[in-house]
């Protein structure tokens, strides 16, 4: 067995005391398991569906794509596809129509709101919170199935504590047109401030990462094996702060990307022991998540494992908060508009038409940006805050006039355009050309474009232009453009 496995160390490069341990964890599974690492990586991506409906997104991502897209059986907006697919660096990518996501961490946001478990949340206005969000795959996931759920009520809290990752979630939300309240704290500093506020709590927590080395040769080489106990720690100091934010009533998925049982099963053993307000729940859940095999005394946790579905390494729990004290926090106020800037939003909503309502989302000046806000926010009070919600509209100061012009962000936000639209066919040059920042020529006929105007292709808009005698001003944002 040690020259079988001297050959796969070589052959996949995974840290020989990283291998006794699942030697010893699987026993009799380990050789398939080993087999499984040894496999090539999986590509995989989840349709965002607020903007495309599943089945068509299907036929239209396989034509724009070029390769066949296969459904995932624990995720009904959730496809594999091949590695030759560029689904990263395609415009339909920069339009928001999918979030490249693996397989397995897939499984976390469907089994807290989803179709394997979510069915209990009948709230009028949900209040859910994901408290280690960056970079935003299972944020816009729970987004996405939150909207779905609560026709639009639900409000949701995204925070992450390092402060560089949260800007990259703020930029995929926003790509993805999902609006959302987005912290840069700590937990502990949200638990103060808010008490039991959320009915549903996605603890995705920061782990040693065993389960991505097959995705992930980085991962592999960061790990050491003090990792899983300092991770353990922290883990168990999140748990504590995410119980206190939970209601009575509220569910909580916890999930790690690793096998290790001190952050898994021992990790919620222990948890469970602290807090007897806690139980955890077991639904109907798809066969391939089946891998509850009574790892240490936990009866109910999923293992979703490479050699047993197509997918990377999971391990998730859902926990239900039997009782304790629910708390109300103070909300926060959105901060109104000046009176000269109240005139220039009203006309600014009749020629842009946010139609922010029909999310019960409200207005509020943020960060010299009108952004939306919804009356279910807590307060904020030295907090560290990324965005309210969607930015609408910029606030211009300057010269003797101030004057508002549409943010990026709302090009996203939109489900149906109020405003002249310039649709780029994928075979048109000005679609690369706009993606990369440049002007672009009208053609005849379009000459009656004049003014702000929505790029799209696909149907999906990516960004703004200004449309002036003939040609185009382009206003896609500088972080995003696309290198010649
Ligand atoms: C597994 S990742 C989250 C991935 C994310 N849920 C997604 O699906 O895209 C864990 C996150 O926890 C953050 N984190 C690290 N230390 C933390 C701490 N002490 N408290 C809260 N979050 C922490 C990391 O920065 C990282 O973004």
């Amino acid at each position: 067995m040690r020259l079988f496995l001297m050959v796969k160390y070589a052959l996949v490069n995974l840290p020989p005391i990283f291998l006794e341990r699942m030697q010893t964890l699987l026993a009799a599974e380990f050789s398939a398991f080993l087999e499984a690492m040894h496999e090539s990586r999986i590509n995989s991506l989840r349709v965002n569906t607020p903007k495309l409906e599943p089945v068509g997104a299907q036929k239209l991502l396989e034509g724009a794509l070029g390769v066949p897209l296969q459904e995932i059986s624990w995720c009904n907006s959730g496809f594999y596809l091949s590695h030759t697919a560029k689904a990263g660096s395609h415009p339909l990518h920069a339009a928001g129509a999918y979030y490249i996501q693996e397989a397995s961490a897939m499984a976390a946001a469907e089994l807290l709101l989803g179709d394997w478990g979510g069915e209990w949340l009948q709230t009028h206005f949900p209040r859910v919170l994901d408290l280690c969000a960056a970079p935003g795959g299972k944020a816009s996931h729970l987004a996405q199935l939150l909207q779905n759920k609560s026709g639009g009520t639900g409000f949701l809290v995204c925070n992450e504590i390092v402060a560089p990752r949260a800007k990259i979630l703020a930029e995929n939300l926003e790509r993805l047109g999902l609006p959302a309240l987005i912290t840069n704290e700590d937990p502990a500093r949200l638990a103060q401030a808010w008490g039991a506020y959320f009915d549903a709590i996605l603890l995705d927590a920061p782990c040693s990462g065993e389960g991505m080395f097959r995705k992930d040769p980085n991962a592999a080489l960061e790990w050491t094996p003090v990792l899983p106990a300092l991770c353990a720690r922290r883990q168990h100091d999140i748990l504590e702060w995410a119980a206190q934010l939970l209601r009575p009533g509220g569910r909580m998925v916890y999930s790690t990307c690793t096998f290790t049982l001190e952050e898994n099963e021992t990790a919620l053993e222990e948890f469970l022991q602290r807090h007897p307000e806690f139980e955890l729940l077991h639904p109907p859940t798809p066969p391939e998540w089946g891998f509850v095999r009574g790892f240490g005394a936990l009866q109910a946790g999923f293992r979703l494992m490479p050699h047993h579905l197509k997918g990377e390494g999971h391990f998730m729990a859902l926990l239900h908060k039997k009782d304790g004290e629910a708390h109300d926090p103070k909300l926060e106020e959105p901060t109104p508009l000046e009176r000269p800037m109240q005139k220039l939003w009203k006309e600014f909503e009749s020629q842009f038409e946010p139609k922010i309502e029909q999310y019960s989302l409200l207005a509020s000046v943020f960060k010299g940006e009108i952004q939306t806000f919804d009356p279910q926010t807590p307060s904020l009070e030295r907090l560290k805050v990324v965005r309210l919600g969607t930015p609408l509209a910029e606030i211009k100061t300057g010269g003797k006039t101030n004057r508002l012009e549409p943010h990026h962000a709302l090009s996203h936000f939109y489900q149906t355009n109020p405003v002249p639209t310039l649709t780029l066919e994928p075979i048109d040059p000005r679609l690369a050309a706009y993606l990369r920042g440049e002007t672009l020529e009208l053609e005849e006929g379009s000459g009656a474009l004049e003014g702000w105007v929505l790029v799209q292709t696909f149907g999906l808009n990516l960004g703004w232009g200004k449309a002036v005698k003939g040609v185009l001003k382009n206003h896609y944002p500088k972080y995003l453009r696309h290198n010649s």
